[in-house]
């Protein structure tokens, strides 16, 4: 166990009426184990009320989505390095391809609020949809580009899962410095 890690995977209480889990009046927090040593090391750790606020905010924010289309709410929310908590929602458009998903509107709000030094601690996302919903590959890709240690927790089968953004994208595309203008 790390130092200061909490280690149960267990229930969290959900204290107000429209951010229940499917119902649930408690959120099952399944926790996995880090994933590597090194990973272990950098990995955040988060308190209860982090998870009840990530979820929170995330869950208000899908009630704000633009989804006319797919008719699927996602809601988004991130945890700074600074603290601060930013939601976002998934916006569509007539031209499918252009439609933007919750993570991503999440990441740019923190972005316009504290500049290019923001850095991810955390990401929750949820949905109107029940049962599982997990980031899809180009959330995953703009998550791992603000804090490669950040933690996601998404609804599983059972619970709400909290995995290391490098789990989720392994093998993950990277710039090296040399493709880097300037860096040569
Ligand atoms: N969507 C998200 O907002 N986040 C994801 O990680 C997966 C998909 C949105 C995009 C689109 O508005 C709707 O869900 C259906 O794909």
């Amino acid at each position: 166990m790390l130092p200061g890690e909490d280690a149960r995977a267990g229930e969290i209480p959900l204290m107000r009426r429209g951010w229940e889990f499917e119902g649930r009046k408690t959120l099952r927090v399944c926790r996995p184990r880090p994933v590597s040593k090194s990973q272990g090391k950098f990995a955040m750790q988060l308190t209860d009320k982090n998870r009840q606020d990530l979820w929170k905010a995330a869950t208000q924010a899908l009630s704000q989505a633009y989804a006319p289309y797919s008719r699927l709410r996602v809601g988004a929310s991130v945890l700074t390095a600074n603290g601060h908590i930013y939601a976002g929602a998934n916006v569509e458009n007539a031209s499918y391809g252009l439609s933007l998903c919750a993570e991503r509107a999440a990441i740019a709000q923190a972005v316009a609020a504290e500049g290019p030094s923001m850095r991810l601690k955390a990401v929750a996302v949820a949905s109107s949809q029940p049962g599982a919903l997990t980031p899809c590959g180009a959330c995953r890709q703009v998550i791992l580009e603000f804090g490669s240690a950040a933690l996601v927790l998404f609804p599983g089968e059972e619970g709400l899962l909290e995995v290391p953004i490098t789990e989720l994208l392994p093998h993950a595309f990277r710039l090296s410095k040399e493709a880097l203008p300037g860096e040569k």
